[in-house]
């Protein structure tokens, strides 16, 4: 994963290595454990690295030209050496890496037995070590090198005899370019320049890019080292409308996200962009991929398509669909679900279908991702920027995408529906939010968590397993609760926690039954429902939809889920917002 920043301005400036660290703060969701930047001044490179979360500089010497890195660790282990930028044998090249270069092994080997020291174990060190073997300027090397190094990268370096210039190269992993009047800034993603610009220059596979003083201006030059040819670049405007990010009043990112959500449902309310997805998908076979919160939220789509339009949706997960993608027919559609936009294993998907000539439609937050940028058709969930590592806001404005979405195919959209779901939320708020902070003080205490549903529930089952996991380190898991006699019955004893998901909709009698057999195991049964049961220990309640809109209860069902897995995670004291070893952005496979 990890985010990569790089400064060049044209003026030294006292707040230039401020604005880097500011900027990786920005980059920080996409890796948090160790953090460092490197800049020139006139003995040469200056460089720190710290482990653990982004702080202060240490060093505020003026500096026209910085770069800047926030890691999630593959290769090597969290140690202030791994951490980036990495330097040359004479400390004059840093160079900061985002990916990974597959063949580094063997290029460490070769440069090793020429004579090269390495003080790291990543593999991200070799790129710096081939741009000290190599000869003539940053953009020549930058053209020799880019081709020898097999993987996924987005990479920005500098070079203390080339103090007017960075060079970047990228592949797979996402790069922009922000161009502001007087300086241009290297980025993971957009966002680190929110402060600076909106003026971005987005690169593609293949690209390298020089930024260079020149008189009073920087200037730019393009290569493709895929096609061997000079490119030239135009600049996008930003839209920076919603994209702040403010933490306000709460605590955590996550509790803020969770309490939006009605708000932001109603942002995402976009019926003409689910006419133009239902519009690509009539009559095609649709498969639609994701990962992690992503592909729960597409799980559900699946049913609600199905019981809506009666449309059959194909979910797979990002990562296995590889596997399929030479025997999908040429006709089929893909639908890619994601947040960022730029998850690793969904960016591939997405690549070797269009190979293949698939079209490539997507549910998608980022405006300016990958992703967005590479699909026919998208629909934008507007939840503006989420920051928690784990997924609120946007899993329930996928669903409602999908709704949207199955209502423009069945020919009737139900908006009012929706909208008064959306109001039964802002009323019952704060009452999910006391339920949740008692069934809390009952899960903080347990070794394992079992959440069960049927039919559209069972995703939901899933994703608040996957909430719970992922911020209290609890195992729960997420079952189909007519699955539980086949063999996981026999892990219910006295006290362990089920959560049952039921409302009255299709799935209610079946789902008390199996809630009803770990009962009688000793469960301690927490209902989630518009109904009481003299069963469960504990309920939250549901509002109760008619029969008619029973297919909207999983709108209801996700923040009371949401707030469990918060209010636990709090109770346990942990780091809510980034849980250990993840990072909200999964840049790589
Ligand atoms: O950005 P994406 O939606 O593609 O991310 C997919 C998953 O990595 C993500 O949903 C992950 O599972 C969340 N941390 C879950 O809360």
């Amino acid at each position: 994963m990890c985010g990569i920043i790089g400064l060049l301005k044209l003026n030294e400036s006292d707040s230039g290595i401020h604005d880097i660290v500011e900027g990786l703060k920005r980059l920080e969701y996409r890796g948090y454990d160790s953090w460092g930047y490197a800049s020139i001044n006139s003995s040469g490179i200056v460089m720190e690295k710290k482990i653990g979360r982004i702080t202060k500089a240490t060093f505020n010497h003026p500096a026209s030209i910085i770069i800047g890195h926030t890691r999630w660790a593959t290769h090597g282990n969290v140690t202030e050496a791994n951490a980036h930028p990495h330097l040359d044998c004479n400390n004059q090249i840093a160079i900061v890496h985002n990916g990974i270069i597959e063949n580094y092994l063997e290029l460490r080997e070769q440069l090793i037995k020429e004579g090269h020291t390495f003080k790291s174990q990543t593999d991200s060190e070799v790129v710096t070590h081939l741009f000290e073997k190599l000869q003539g300027d940053l953009f020549e090397r930058a053209k020799q090198i880019a081709p020898m190094l097999r993987g996924s990268f987005s990479l920005v370096i500098m070079d203390a005899r080339y103090s007017d210039q960075l060079v970047a190269i990228k592949n797979e992993s996402p790069l922009a370019i922000g161009i502001a009047e007087k300086e241009a800034i290297f980025a993971s993603d957009p966002l680190a320049f929110i402060d600076q610009t909106d003026d971005a220059i987005f690169l593609t596979e293949g690209d390298i890019a020089l930024a260079k003083k020149s008189g009073n201006k920087i200037t730019f030059e393009f290569f493709n080292y895929l096609t061997n040819n000079s490119v030239t670049k135009q600049s996008t405007k930003l839209d920076w409308k919603n994209q702040k990010i403010e933490l306000g009043e709460y605590k955590h990112y996550m509790l803020k996200e969770i309490v939006e959500q009605p708000v932001v449902m109603r942002q995402g309310m976009n019926l003409d962009s689910a006419q133009d997805l239902a519009n690509e998908m009539h009559n095609k076979k649709v498969i639609a991929i994701g990962c992690g919160t992503a592909r729960h939220s597409a799980v559900i789509g699946k049913h609600i398509l199905n019981k809506i339009a009666k449309f059959p949706l194909e979910v797979m997960m990002a990562h296995e669909f590889s596997y399929f993608v030479d025997e999908i027919d040429k006709d089929t559609v893909i639908l890619a679900v994601s947040q960022s936009g730029e998850t690793a294993d969904v960016m591939e998907c997405v690549r070797k279908a269009k190979k293949r000539g698939l079209k490539i439609i997507s549910i998608v937050n980022v405006p300016s991702s990958s992703l967005a940028r590479d699909s026919n058709k998208v629909f934008y969930t507007n939840c503006g920027p989420e920051i928690a590592v784990a997924s609120t806001k946007a899993f329930s404005n996928q669903i409602l995408a999908f709704y949207l979405i199955a209502f423009a195919l069945s020919g009737e959209i139900k908006k009012q529906k929706i909208e008064s779901v959306i109001g039964m939320l802002d009323k019952n708020i704060s009452y999910f939010d006391l339920k949740a902070r008692e069934i809390a003080e009952y899960l903080k205490n347990k070794v394992h968590v079992y959440i069960l549903g049927k039919g559209v529930n069972f995703p939901i089952a899933l994703e608040g397993a996957l909430k719970l996991k992922e911020i209290s380190y609890i195992h729960a898991e997420g079952m189909p609760s007519g699955e539980l006699k086949h063999g996981t019955l026999a892990l219910i004893e006295h006290g362990v926690p089920v959560i049952l998901i039921c409302p009255t909709d299709y799935t209610y009698h079946d789902s008390i039954s199996n809630g009803l057999e770990t009962k009688a195991r000793g469960a301690y049964l927490i209902g989630i429902s518009d109904k009481p049961h003299p069963s469960f220990n504990m309920w939250i309640q549901l509002p109760e939809l008619s029969k008619e809109d029973e297919i909207l209860y999983p709108l209801l069902e996700t923040i009371p889920l949401q707030l469990i897995a918060y209010y636990t995670a709090l109770a346990l004291g942990r780091d809510v917002d980034k849980p250990r070893n993840l990072a909200k952005s999964v840049t790589v496979k």
